[in-house]
Order: structure tokens, then sequence, then C-alpha cells
């Protein structure tokens, strides 16, 4: 496809995504603070639905609910499914975009696995519909009955697929991925349970019949699930954009740890919208997780296996440290940090490793202009860039992609050598 075309679907994809889920999210949001707000109410019993009381827009807002459905179906009824179906639908064709489209820079890593980008395809598309065999099969097993072991089941799938994936794509491939699979269950929650059961229930209804109350608390349950399920899809889908998050070897363990963390500040708002109080224990966890996470993503940094002995290779070049002397009369010359020297030994490795894609008319097919704007072309682009040069190539092997263009770890220990001597 051109280059042109590709990167401008990709961004008006992205752009329709973002809008679709903030719509869907927004509402989920919305919809479980209502239900945590409801308080019984002389024509509805508990138990039965209830009602709120709401401030917005200029306006007081009187709500309802009632569970499974009123006596007699309302004229105006306003559904809420397309929010997510297209939230779904957009995302799966951005996976595919993106992804698929151009496997070589973002799925397949060929030190990881070297298949071709269809097995890629297929394994990722099979992955999702595998995912959501497995949920829905555990939701509707004797587990769903012990809410406690059945999420622990779910937390178990959630990190098996991680490290599965881990084993056949790239870092970032596998963090998008296992946010797909999740994504998925929360699309099919809504597709497959709670828009049947409602469409179940109005039938009922319609025929003057009174809905099995089981089918309400049934999308009720994959409601909430949605909700917990919330904060670590945002939290996989924006990884790509950061390979600390993705880049370590045990980015499965991240997954978890990202999952607890998200689940846990979900529980504290809806508990606290429900008037049960405020856990505040719930922040501690969270932290503790993330703080964890962050821990795992530099101790198992590529930089950090090499300094210590685990990388891929021998430890006989000189550390950043050791070599750091060479270069700081050089650096030192610098006024300011654009304007420091890049030397041509650095440059070199920029040249052939990076030019080819980061410079304002990439010579690498497929590309239109340099990637995120980043140009490294020239000594001052290279200076200026630095501090996301350290991110990609040395803190972590994020770029070049899937190391398409071979970079050796001494030409990363020559990157590293000049950044620690700016
Ligand atoms: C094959 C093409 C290619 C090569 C070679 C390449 N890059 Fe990139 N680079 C990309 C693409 C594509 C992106 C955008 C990734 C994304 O969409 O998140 C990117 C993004 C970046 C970013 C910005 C990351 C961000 O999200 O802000 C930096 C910095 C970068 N590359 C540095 C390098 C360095 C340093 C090298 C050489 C060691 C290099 N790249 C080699 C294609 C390449």
């Amino acid at each position: 496809m051109d280059p042109i075309l590709h990167e401008w679907g990709g961004f008006l994809i992205r752009w329709t995504h973002v809008v679709a889920a903030i719509a869907w999210i927004g509402a989920s949001f919305y919809f479980m603070h209502l239900d945590a707000s409801l308080r019984a109410i002389p024509a509805i019993p508990a138990g039965k639905g209830g009602e709120a009381w709401e401030v917005h827009g200029g306006g007081f807002y009187q709500v309802r609910k009632y569970l499974v459905a009123p006596d007699r179906m309302p004229e105006h009824l306003i559904w809420h499914k397309w929010q997510s179906y297209s939230t779904w639908l957009s995302g799966f064709f951005l996976l595919c975009w993106v992804y698929y489209g151009q496997a070589d820079l973002y799925l397949i890593d060929p030190a990881v696995r070297a298949i071709t980008p269809l097995t890629g395809a297929l394994v990722g598309i099979g992955a999702l519909a595998l995912g959501w065999l497995i949920y829905d099969g555990l939701n509707r097993s004797a587990l769903a009955n012990r809410p406690l072991v059945l999420a622990s089941a779910v937390f178990a799938t959630v990190v098996a697929f991680a490290y599965g994936f881990q084993q056949v794509f790239s870092g970032r491939a596998a963090m998008l991925h296992t946010g797909a699979v999740i994504a998925t269950w929360m699309t099919g929650n809504v597709f497959f349970v709670i828009m049947p059961n409602q469409r179940k229930a109005i039938a009922e209804l319609v025929a003057g019949r009174v809905p099995n109350p089981a089918w309400g608390k049934q999308a009720k349950n994959r409601s909430s699930h949605n909700n917990y399920l919330t904060l670590p899809v945002l939290f996989f889908m924006l990884s790509g954009h950061y390979p600390m998050a993705w880049s370590s070897s045990l980015s499965w363990m991240i997954v978890g740890l990202v999952v607890i963390a998200g689940g846990v500040v979900r529980h504290f708002f809806n508990v606290r919208n429900a008037g049960g109080g405020e856990r505040w224990w719930t922040w501690g966890v969270a932290s503790a997780c993330i703080a964890a996470a962050v821990a795992i993503s530099v101790a198992t940094s590529p930089a950090m296996r090499e300094r210590v002995g685990l990388g891929d290779r021998e430890a006989t070049s000189p550390s950043p440290t050791e070599t750091a002397s060479l270069v700081a009369p050089a650096a030192a010359q610098g006024t300011t940090r654009t304007a420091l020297p890049v030397d041509e030994a650095v440059m070199n490795v920029i040249g052939t490793r990076c030019s080819m894609c980061h410079a304002s008319e990439p010579l690498w097919p497929g590309l239109a202009a340099a990637p995120k704007g980043v140009l490294l072309d020239t000594p001052e682009h290279v200076a200026r860039f630095a501090p996301a040069i350290r991110i990609q190539a040395v803190l972590t092997h994020a770029m070049p992609p899937n190391n398409i263009t071979d970079m050796q770890p001494e030409e990363r220990d020559e990157l590293a050598r000049w950044l620690a001597a700016r």
C-alpha cells in the first residue's frame, strides 16, 4: 500500500477507535456508578432496582432502574451497544492495519520466533477466539457461583495468554494482543450475553410475562467484569508506545501486576459509589503492584541484563561508564544540550542502523515520513533525540524494530558510551 495512505489510514482508524472507546468506557463507568448509587423507593422495593437523582448540564435527572424489567414496555428505549461494537471493530481493524499490515516492524521478532506474517495474523486472531471460548466457558461453569475462584481463573487465563504471546510475538505485539484478548471478552460480554439477555427480557414483557431475573443478574455480572477489566486493557493498549513496559523478558508478570492494580482501583470506586466507604488499602495494593512492575522492567531490561552478565553475549566489551571518559572532553564543549556534538562512531551506528527509516524521506519501503517525527539524519538531530534514543535502543531494544537492521551489541555499547558522557 502507498505509505502515505497507510500512515493516514492508521491515524484515522486510531482516532475512530479512541473516540469509540471513550464513549464506551464513559458509558460503562457511568452505569456502574449509577447502579451503585440506586436507592430503594416505595415504588421499587430493594433488590428490584431503585432510584438515583443526579445533577448535570443545568438540570436534575431522576433515574430509575427496574430489575429485570418494568411492568410494561416503555415506548422509547435507548440501547447502549454500538459504543462497544464500534470500539471492538475499529480496534480489530487497527490491529490488522498496524500489526498484521506491517508485521515486520511490529509483530514479528525473529529473535523470538521467525514466523510469516500470515502465521502471525492467524495466531493472533485465533487467540482472540480461543480467549473468548475459555473466558465464556469459565463463566458458564460451576465456578460462576464462586466469584473469587472465578476471578482467579480469569486472572490466570490473562497471565497465561501474556506468557504464550511472548513465545511467538515481539514484546510489543505480545502485550497488545493480551489487551486485545481481554477487550474481546468485554465486547463478547455485550454481544453474546448482555444484549441477548435484554432481548429475551423484552420479548417476555411484550408477551405479557415476567422475565427471568437470572438474565438480569448474569448481564450485570458480565457488565461488572467489563468494569474491572477496563483499566488494565487501557494500559495494554497504550503500552506499545512505552517499551519499558513490554520489552522485559518477564512482561507476563507485569501484565499480572497491572491487572491487579487496575482491578483494585476500580474496586475502590465501585465500593465508594455504593456508599460502602473508602477502601484506601486498594491504593496501597495498586501502588505496590505498579512499583513491582517498574522494578521488574528495570531489572530485566536488556541493558540491565548485559550489565549483570545475563545478556546474550560475553561481557567483554567495556562498560559504558568505563569508556565514558573517552568522549567526556568532547561533550564538555557543548553549551546547550542540543548543541552537543555527536562523534563519528555514533553517527556511523545511527547511519547504518537507524537513518534508513528516521530520515525526512525514509528509504525503508512502507514509511512515508520519519516515524513519530524522529529524524536521525544529522548530528544535531541525533543529539536532540538523545533521551529517546537511550530508551529505545539502549535501555530497551525497541529500536530498530525487532532488530530489523541487525544492530550489534557493540553498537548499542557505542550509543551507551556516548549517552553516558552527555
Ligand atoms: C525499519 C525502520 C526503523 C529503523 C531501522 C529504526 N526505527 Fe525507530 N521507529 C520506527 C518506527 C516505525 C517507529 C514508530 C513506532 C511506533 O509507532 O510506536 C519508530 C520510533 C522511534 C522513536 C520514537 C519512539 C516514540 O514512541 O516516541 C525513536 C526515539 C526511535 N525510533 C529511535 C530509533 C533508533 C535510535 C534507531 C536505530 C538504533 C531506530 N529508531 C531504527 C522505525 C525504525
